[in-house]
């Protein structure tokens, strides 16, 4: 079974070593490890909320995507895309933001800490408050309903979004799923291996507190000069220096083997001196960034290709997302598939009611789609939508004829029906057997 990880970085920034070090680089890892389906994506909606300068959200777009890449992202096995490319996603953010209870949102720890220090410089609490940020993790519960993702790794400070995202998903569920549940449960993914590390002063590396060791902004020269800045204590070469308490080593560690780690530690203990330690720092690090530094270097000079390769990924996400609005606009009322929608047939008694049927109709987009029908008229599945009826109609006939487990395709969870190159819908895995029974009565010739 196939987990599905998902996750997004705010576009608003350049990236430092410590995003590097705590999201790109674990995220590509988990990326290729068997039996993971990973989304990741650039979270430039999320930027609005927290910059107003359209060039800083452009320059940040392009930095992030280019290290994604350069970081050696293989965008073949991930689906990478930019939320803004998903049109999908503010849609359903809006019909979650309609069943979110605003008490929730008034509890989320972003919103009150800006209320919080509006209340202590005696400002109206919701001074500068935009509506973006107070109704940020609804957005961001979007981002992650969309795709139906199971783990989502984040740090500390996003535990309770991920809360919220259950939260919603279940009031949702709840409401409009009639038994059938239209989201999984997301959960946050910390892993304590993955490095969170210090900035020059020892505090979490971090843009606010201006403690950032740049990754390949300035090139290996900014990465030298940073370094050189780390706060070290006043021990001199020669005296043992207490390695565990000094975030020289910490930031060390993240870019090293076991083995050197505990080699460099031994040598702080018995007396490296802090400069050496800080050459010997960077020349870690350089080995890990510079054949990246390169790639970054060819792909910010290439705009156009990291555009292609962003719409590549709008394109295989949208696949996913935009069936699923559609299910769910119509969950919600916001559409009826067929204005035949079969109605509720009193089921018979002797159980040899009609035969199941596939039933063709044109939906209001003018596309062409088929409800699957049991004997007694309840619907089993509705296909997407097809352009060419007659694709439609070879379809059914082959779903018809032919063994359906063969089209029965499980990923990420789910069961997905598929004949050809085309997804004709999804099942939830408890409903599987029931239709293939149901199917199989039609090559019986039943
Ligand atoms: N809010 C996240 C952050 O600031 C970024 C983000 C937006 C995100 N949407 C997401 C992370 C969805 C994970 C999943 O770090």
């Amino acid at each position: 079974m196939t987990t599905r990880v998902l996750t997004g970085i705010t576009t608003s920034g350049t990236p430092h070593l410590g995003n590097y070090a705590g999201a790109i680089r674990p995220s590509i890892r988990a990326s290729v490890k068997p039996g993971v389906d990973a989304f990741y994506f650039m979270a430039d909606f999320h930027a609005l909320i927290k910059c107003d300068d359209p060039q800083r959200i452009a320059r940040s777009r392009l930095e992030i995507a280019a290290t994604w890449l350069a970081a050696g992202l293989d965008t073949d096995k991930v689906t990478f895309y930019r939320q803004s490319d998903i049109p999908e996603i503010p849609e359903l953010c809006w019909m979650l933001t309609c069943v979110t209870a605003k008490g929730l949102m008034n509890r989320a720890h972003a919103y009150k800490a800006s209320v919080d220090q509006n209340v202590a410089r005696q400002a109206e609490p919701d001074d500068g408050i935009t509506m973006g940020l107070f109704s940020y993790p609804i957005l961001m519960a979007a981002d992650i309903l969309m795709f139906n993702a199971h783990k989502v790794p984040v740090g500390r400070d996003q535990i309770q979004h991920l809360e919220m995202a259950r939260d919603i998903a279940q009031r949702f569920n709840h409401l409009y799923g009639k038994g059938h549940d239209f989201f999984v449960m997301p959960e946050a993914q910390i892993d304590d291996d993955v490095a969170t590390l210090p900035g020059l002063d020892g505090r979490k590396m971090s843009k606010s507190y201006d403690n950032t060791i740049p990754l390949f902004e300035g090139g290996a020269k900014a990465m030298r000069e940073a370094v050189a800045r780390i706060v070290t204590d006043s021990r001199q070469p020669g005296e043992p220096k207490d390695a565990e308490n000094s975030h020289l080593y910490t930031v060390y560690r993240a870019f090293s083997t076991h083995d050197e780690s505990a080699q460099f530690r031994r040598e702080l203990e018995d007396g490296m001196g802090w400069g050496d330690a800080k050459l010997r720092l960077c020349e870690r690090i350089e080995s890990e960034l510079a054949p990246m530094r390169e790639r970054y270097a060819h792909l910010m000079a290439s705009p156009q290709h990291i555009e292609d390769i962003l719409q590549a990924g709008a394109a295989k996400a949208r696949k996913l997302s935009g069936p699923f609005v559609e299910r769910l606009r119509e969950a919600v009322g916001l559409r009826q598939a067929s204005p035949a929608a079969p109605v509720k047939a009193r089921r018979s008694e002797t159980g040899a009611g009609r035969k199941a049927r596939f039933v063709s109709f044109r939906d209001e987009g003018g596309l062409f789609r088929f409800r699957f029908l049991d004997g007694d008229g309840q619907e089993l599945f509705l296909s997407e939508a097809f352009e060419n009826p007659k694709v439609a109609g070879s379809v059914v006939k082959r779903l018809q004829t032919e063994d359906f487990d063969g089209f029965v395709v499980e990923s990420a969870g789910r069961i997905h029906v598929r004949v050809g190159e085309k997804e004709v819908c999804q099942l939830d895995s408890a409903r599987l057997s029931h239709v293939r029974d149901v199917i199989a009565t039609l090559a019986d010739g039943q």
